[in-house]
C-alpha cells in the first residue's frame, strides 16, 4: 500500500515526501514539474536513504494518471499539485481555473474508479478573504479575492459535494497559513521561478545579494508597527500535519477542515529583524505602497488541529529564518539545472534513488 503524493516535487510536497519516508510510508510521486525540479526528489532520497517511484505526469491527463493506479496499490492521496501564484492568477485566470480545478476533478474520478477514497487537499488561508477579526477559526466565512483563491474555494466545495454523494470518502481540507523555512539539512527548500512573490524567499535573495533591497508593502496597517502581519509556519511542521491528517483518516470518514498555522502573527519588520539576527546579514528595505489585495493581519486559531489531530506547530520563528537562510546560502541558485527532467521524460515511472545512481 502506498501514499500517492501529487505535486510532490514542489516546496511543501518534497518536505512532506521526506517526512512520509522517514515514518516508514511507501510513496509514489506524480508531478508535471511546471513549477519544480525532480532534483528535489533525488535529494529527498539522499536524505532518507529510501527509493520511490516518480512519474513526470500532468494530472490533466486522466488516462496517464490511471496507469499509476493500475501499477500501484494506492491507499491515500495527498494532493499538492496546483498553480499558486496569486498575481499570475489575476493575469491568466483561465489557466488557473483549468489547471487547479480540472486536475482535481480528474484525480477524484480516478480515485473513485479505483476505490481509493482518502484524500488530503492543500487549501489555503486565502479562503478567509479579509477576516473580520483574528485569530481565524475554521468557522469563519469564506471568500476569495483573486482567481487563485477562488480555485481553492471551488475545489473545497467540489470535495464537500463529493462526500455528500458518497459518505465513504474521507477528505481533509488543510488550510495552510504562511509556510516558510526548509529542512534542517539545507538541501531541500523553496526554489521560486524568477523574482519571488513571497516575503521569505525575497528576504533570503536580498541576503545572498541577488536582489538589492526588500520592498515592504505598506506601513499603515492597524498592526504593531504598521506592516502586514502573518502566521508563518515552518514547512516541516506543515509536512507533519499531513501525516497527522492521514492517521485520522485511517479510521474516520467525512470532510474535515483544519487550519495549519502556529496561532502567532509576526509583522514584516519583525520578520526582517528575526532574519537579520540569525543570519547576521543586513536586509536593506524601503517602504512602498500596500500591495493590492493584501489583508492587514492574518493568523490562525489552530486549536482544532491540536484537539482533533494531535498536531501543533513546534518550530519557532528564528528557526524558520535560520533554516530558510541555510537553504538559500547552501544553494544560491536553488536546485539549478535539473538533469532528472530528461531522465524522467525518457522513463515516466522513474525510480528515484540516492545521489550516486544519478551523478554522471
Ligand atoms: P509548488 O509550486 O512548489 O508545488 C506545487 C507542485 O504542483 C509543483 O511541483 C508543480 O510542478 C505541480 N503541478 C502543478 N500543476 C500540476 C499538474 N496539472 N499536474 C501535475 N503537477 C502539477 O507549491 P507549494 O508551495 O509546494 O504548494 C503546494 C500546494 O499548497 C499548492 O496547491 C498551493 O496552492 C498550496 N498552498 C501553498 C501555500 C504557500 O504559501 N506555499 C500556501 C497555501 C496553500
Ligand atoms: N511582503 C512585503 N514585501 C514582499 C513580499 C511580501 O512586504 O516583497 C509582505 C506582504 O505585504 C504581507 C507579508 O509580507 O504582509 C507576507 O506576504 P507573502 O506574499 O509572503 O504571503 P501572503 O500572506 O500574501 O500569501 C501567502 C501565499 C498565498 C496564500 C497565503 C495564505 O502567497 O498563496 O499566504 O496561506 F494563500
Amino acid at each position: 500500500m502506498a501514499i500517492l503524493v501529487t505535486g510532490g516535487a514542489g516546496y511543501i510536497g518534497s518536505h512532506t515526501c521526506l517526512e512520509l519516508l522517514n515514518q516508514g510510508f511507501d510513496i509514489v510521486v506524480v508531478d508535471n514539474l511546471i513549477n519544480s525540479k525532480a532534483e528535489s526528489l533525488r535529494r529527498v532520497s539522499d536524505i532518507t536513504g529510501k527509493e520511490f517511484k516518480f512519474y513526470k505526469l500532468d494530472l490533466l491527463d486522466e488516462e496517464l494518471l490511471e496507469t499509476v493506479f493500475i501499477e500501484y496499490d494506492i491507499e491515500s492521496v495527498i494532493h499538492f499539485a496546483g498553480l499558486k501564484a496569486v498575481g499570475e492568477s489575476v493575469n491568466v485566470p483561465l489557466r488557473y481555473y483549468y489547471n487547479n480545478i480540472i486536475s482535481t476533478i480528474n484525480l477524484c474520478k480516478v480515485m473513485n474508479k479505483f476505490n481509493v477514497k482518502n484524500l488530503v487537499f492543500s487549501s489555503s488561508a486565502t479562503v478567509y478573504g479579509t477576516p473580520d477579526h483574528v485569530p481565524i477559526s475554521e468557522k469563519f466565512p469564506l471568500s476569495a479575492m483573486n482567481p487563485y483563491g477562488r480555485t481553492k474555494l471551488v475545489i473545497e466545495d467540489i470535495l464537500r459535494d463529493l462526500y455528500v454523494s458518497d459518505n465513504s470518502w474521507s477528505i481533509s481540507l488543510l488550510r495552510y497559513f504562511n509556510p516558510i523555512g526548509a529542512h534542517e539539512s539545507g538541501t531541500i527548500g523553496e526554489d521560486p521561478n524568477g523574482i519571488p512573490n513571497n516575503l521569505m524567499p525575497y528576504i533570503t535573495q536580498v541576503a545572498i545579494g541577488k536582489l538589492k533591497e526588500l520592498n515592504v508593502f505598506g506601513n499603515n496597517y492597524p498592526t504593531v508597527d504598521g506592516t502586514g502581519v502573518r502566521d508563518y509556519i515552518h514547512v516541516v511542521d506543515l509536512a507533519l500535519g499531513h501525516i497527522k491528517a492521514l492517521d485520522k483518516m485511517s479510521n474516520h470518514s467525512g470532510v474535515e477542515t483544519f487550519n495549519l498555522g502556529t496561532g502567532k502573527g509576526y509583522s514584516v519588520l519583525e520578520i526582517i529583524a528575526a532574519f537579520e539576527e540569525v543570519s547576521m546579514k543586513e536586509i536593506p528595505y524601503k517602504i512602498v505602497a500596500p500591495r493590492q489585495g493584501d489583508v492587514p493581519i492574518c493568523y490562525a486559531d489552530a486549536s482544532k488541529a491540536q484537539n482533533e489531530l494531535g498536531w501543533v506547530a513546534e518550530r519557532e520563528i528564528k528557526l524558520m529564518c535560520m533554516d530558510a537562510w541555510r537553504w538559500q546560502s547552501q544553494n544560491p541558485n536553488g536546485y539549478g539545472k535539473d538533469t532528472l527532467i530528461t531522465e524522467s521524460e525518457k522513463n515516466p515511472g522513474l525510480i528515484i534513488k540516492s545521489k550516486d545512481f544519478f551523478v554522471s
